[in-house]
């Protein structure tokens, strides 16, 4: 791991400190393509997009960018944005087509020529186990909630550890496990779309004992040194009215410590257990798991695009289900607190996504995080914007506002930087427009932009000011042009 420990930035401007990674990450079901290549075998996703009213404009991720088989020019411009890192998924239904037994070597054989080509450019591979794609076949046998699930995932970790543990700079076992459990099981606007809240939440726990699990199994198995982390999506909570910090209290637990607490403490907290007491016992956490889950990490991977906020609801008046996620669907993410808490609008201004910008919120939650764990490093394996881009008659795309947007999150990070956090590094998200899964490829979250017909890249203007950062070190101002467009 880099050390960050020298302080040359701290009165010197917006300038990050040496050693600190600038990189871009993507997800392999948003990006690769090739669903049915190479011994591919089908994730939940593939089941959900193929259903029809599940993703917007019945979009699915058959070809999504193309990836698979354009990855060495998306590499050549990752290099010639001079990036330090790049986060990607393996998709476990490439590795192990039906989740379990055999392994198809041409999966392995994609992401060692993918880690080799980022090391011969010299940009480290930060590769996440699980970013949402679980194989149909362990769907089928009970999904998530199923404990078996968790026993698959280590196998699986011991494979791509085995293959890949002697070259990949950090692993990463989960993306955002609040969204597969809460959103694919409980709230539904995702992969698999179950609304059963019990369900939910054991899918919480064997995420958890998935993660611990791997931590070690990927330890026992790398050949090299890697860094070990796991990446949460932190809810940075707001509330009002009477009540407001029980509100935040129980939404607090349910999105937050019901992860780290059992990952960074090792124990679920007593108000979760209580809180949803009338949705299950909690029965599916076995003796021995605490001590399996709670592992040593290197750095803790936090993703961040916005704020909520919350009241206690009155039971009478109607329910405002405005929680900022994906594809609300009638059920809900929020066992135990459904009838309790609602999400209320919150001030603009919006992004794409009608996602509110409040960058103050990322230097908050990195602030709060270093209260709470202090001797954990950070890093931000996810923050960016989508926005409605196009495409200049010279073929340029100037996404001022997702310039803006950048710039102001990033001056927020070297906030906490100079403040004494602990942060190694900053991954924007994403490297390209690709499907953002129930919005399908309606909503563009790159700095590269992808024409969803020929399946061409240009980079945007967001990419070339991020190209900047990477290279220099200091968050670069805007320009004139860029000012003049943002008062309009
Ligand atoms: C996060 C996901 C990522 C992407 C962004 C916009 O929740 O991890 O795949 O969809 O949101």
């Amino acid at each position: 791991m880099t050390a960050t420990g020298n302080t040359d930035f701290r009165d010197a401007g917006l300038v990050f400190p040496e050693g600190f990674t600038f990189g871009s990450a993507t997800a392999s079901y948003q990006v690769e393509g090739a669903a049915t290549e190479d011994g591919r075998g089908p994730s939940i996703w593939d089941t959900f997009s193929h259903t029809p009213g599940k993703v917007w404009n019945g979009d699915t991720g058959d070809v999504a960018c193309d990836h698979y088989h354009r990855w060495e020019a998306d590499l050549g411009l990752m290099a010639g944005l001079g990036l330090n890192a790049y986060r990607f998924s393996i998709a476990w239904p490439r590795i192990m087509p039906t989740g379990t037994g055999e392994v198809n070597q041409a999966g392995i054989d994609f992401y060692s020529r993918l880690v080799d080509g980022l090391l011969e450019r010299g940009i480290r591979p930060v590769a996440t186990l699980y970013h949402w794609d679980l194989p149909q076949s362990l769907e089928d046998a009970g999904g998530w909630p199923a404990r078996a699930t968790a026993d698959a995932f280590t196998r699986y970790a011991e494979v791509v550890g085995q293959a890949l543990g002697d070259r990949v700079h950090t692993w990463t076992t989960l993306n955002e496990p609040w969204c597969s459990a809460y959103l694919g099981y409980g709230q539904g606007g995702h992969a698999p779309g179950r609304h059963e809240p019990a369900a939910a939440l054991a899918a919480v726990h064997h995420l958890n004992l998935a993660h611990g699990r791997a931590v070690q199994a990927l330890r026992a198995t790398s050949a090299g040194d890697p860094d070990y982390s796991v990446t949460l999506n932190f809810h940075v909570l707001r509330g009002i009215g009477d009540g407001a910090g029980e509100a935040m209290r129980r939404i607090d637990a349910l999105a937050n410590r019901a992860f780290t607490g059992p990952m960074l403490r090792g124990a679920y907290p007593s108000d979760l257990l209580e809180d949803t007491a009338s949705v299950t016992d909690w029965g599916f956490v076995h003796d021995g798991d605490l001590a399996e889950i709670h592992q040593p990490i290197d750095v803790l991977g936090v993703n961040y695009y916005s704020t909520a906020t919350l009241r206690l609801w009155d039971g009478v008046s109607p329910k405002q289900q405005n929680d900022g996620h994906k594809g609300a669907d009638g059920g809900t993410a929020w066992p135990g607190s459904d009838g309790v808490v609602e999400f209320v609008e919150q001030p603009g201004p919006y992004t794409d996504m009608g996602w509110n910008i409040a960058p103050e919120g990322l230097e908050e939650l990195l602030l709060s995080l270093r209260e709470q764990f202090p001797a954990q490093p950070l890093m931000i394996t996810e923050n960016g914007a989508a926005f409605p881009d196009t495409v200049d008659p010279d073929g340029a795309v100037h996404d001022v506002e997702r310039v803006d947007y950048l710039r102001r999150h990033l001056t927020a990070v070297h906030r906490a930087l100079s403040q004494g956090v602990d942060l190694r590094g900053y991954f924007v998200w994403s490297l390209l427009d690709n499907f953002e899964w129930g919005y399908g490829y309606a909503k563009r979250f790159g700095i590269v932009r992808v024409d969803f017909d020929t399946l061409e890249r240009t980079v945007k203007d967001s990419g070339l000011w991020y190209r900047e950062l990477a290279h220099t070190r200091v968050v670069p101002e805007l320009g004139p042009r860029e000012r003049r467009t943002l008062d309009r």
